[in-house]
């Protein structure tokens, strides 16, 4: 394999989220979210897993921000609790929750690494859930006035923002099949939510421009790289389907300010989009800074005959990992270049990808995760041939920092660098974060 260097100045981070790795749910004044009361119900996540302690990062964020320091990242991609901030999603807001983050930022500022601040990873205050959650439009307006109190504390010094990871999964993991907080099973649900995110978002820039933010603002969607499975008509269109499903329906209208024209007829029967109001479409394509970008699915396509208007099935791939899905880096740099060629040349940043192994410390207490390493090496370089093609990206944040709380698999999927022990709470670096701290060293792969 010919050795690799990445532009001079790419940056190289890792990522977490709030829930997955804080615990301290009920401390310092937090309220309950969405993830809270969705986890604590039986058959929810597997095993009864729930964050309430999950990484204890809470109490042991000066330690763990040191690992970042051995990874040598410039760059540190968390989240922020919503309901740390606004324990009841309005009203007076927590100043004690907004501690917690300053002091982080201080503690990422005094390493030398960039605090990239996602302000909505999935845990939506469960109050706000109470009064319809993310399909009352209201909601977007809770959400600006989140943003804006966060920014006013770390404004100064946080150098990238996404206001949302994944609408894909809020809209239709979350409230479609039902398997993510809120755990609704509603399509008209899903697709009101999906808009409200989306506007949500373009409100958000919008007001943290007005208050002068200095930092980068962008959003981060999970994109996927479907394909048919034949090149038969059927297949051919349930792929077309699929797409607007997993990619248009949230490229369209945040880079060309529009719904797909397909999105309609998908749609029949379900939603007549009323939910779109006037301007609504002009504030989500507002212009932003970056755009991220979460990889971890290739998709072949084919028909489903039981459902030709909506029908599509994901066909199961040969190699399937832990959480069901194929390795496939090339489908990573035909995402890179489909968004730089369809949508936007504005600077990409890979926000995430990962691999979840049943690793294990072996009896010396080491984890050989080989496995792990492949899987990056092989993003890494499909990332780079985008970079040789013309793509604009610039930085790379693979998922997970550590060991955390992996939505409905709980602890039991690790997807981390660093293994961590639940029981003691101890971080063991993998094989794979000494791999990746040789990596941003050299800036490239020897
Ligand atoms: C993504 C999520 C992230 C993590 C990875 C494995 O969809 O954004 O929190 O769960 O999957």
């Amino acid at each position: 394999m010919p050795q690799i260097t990445f532009p001079q100045g790419f940056l190289w981070g890792a990522a977490t989220a709030a829930y997955q790795i804080e615990g301290a749910v009920a401390e310092d004044g937090r309220g309950p979210s969405i993830w809270d009361t969705f986890s604590h119900q039986p058959g929810a996540v597997l095993c009864g897993d729930t964050g309430d302690i999950a990484c204890d990062h809470y109490h042991r964020w000066e330690s763990d921000l040191d690992l970042l320091v051995d990874l040598g990242v410039g760059s540190y991609r968390f989240s922020i609790s919503w309901s740390r901030i606004f324990p009841t999603g309005s009203g007076a807001i927590n100043e004690a929750g907004l501690d917690f983050y300053d002091k982080l930022v201080d503690g990422l500022v005094a390493r030398g690494i960039k605090p990239m601040v996602t302000l909505y990873h999935w845990d939506l205050p469960q109050a706000l859930q109470d009064v319809g959650g993310w399909v009352n439009r209201d909601t977007t307006d809770r959400f600006v006035e989140y943003a804006r109190a966060v920014h006013a504390r770390l404004g100064d010094r946080v150098t990238h923002w996404l206001t949302f990871n994944e609408p894909y999964c809020t809209a239709f993991v979350g409230n479609l099949e039902g398997r993510h907080a809120p755990g609704i099973k509603d399509e008209s649900t899903a697709i009101t939510v999906l808009h409200h995110l989306l506007l949500a978002h373009g409100k958000a820039v919008a007001a943290l421009r007005a208050d002068g933010v200095v930092g980068q603002v962008g959003i981060t969607c999970n994109l996927t790289s479907p394909h048919p499975a034949t090149d038969t008509a059927a297949d051919t269109a349930a792929w077309r389907r699929l797409d607007l499903y997993e990619n248009r329906l949230f490229l369209d209208p945040l880079f060309h300010g529009r719904y797909p024209e397909d999105a309609r007829a998908y749609y029949e029967g379900i939603s007549d989009f009323s939910f779109v109001h006037a301007g609504d479409l002009e504030k989500i394509a507002q212009p932003i800074d970056y755009f991220g970008i979460n990889y971890y699915e290739r998709h072949l396509v084919e028909a489903d005959p039981g459902d030709p208007v909506r029908g599509w099935r994901r066909v199961m791939d040969a190699h399937p990992t832990t959480v069901g899905i194929g390795v496939h880096p090339e489908g990573l740099r035909e995402i890179l270049q489909r968004v730089s060629s369809e949508y936007t040349t504005l600077p990409l940043i890979i926000t995430e990808t990962g691999i979840s192994l049943h690793d294990y410390a072996n009896p010396e207490g080491d984890i050989h995760d080989a496995e792990r390493i492949d899987f990056y090496e092989g993003h890494m370089r499909a990332a780079h041939d985008a970079i040789e093609n013309g793509v604009n990206l610039i930085g790379f944040y693979p998922w997970s920092l550590m060991d955390n709380f992996e939505w409905a698999w709980g602890y039991a999927y690790r997807f981390g660098m660093y293994y961590v022990d639940y029981a003691t709470q101890a971080r063991t670096p993998k094989d794979s974060a000494r791999w990746f701290a040789q990596v941003t060293r050299a800036n490239g792969i020897g």
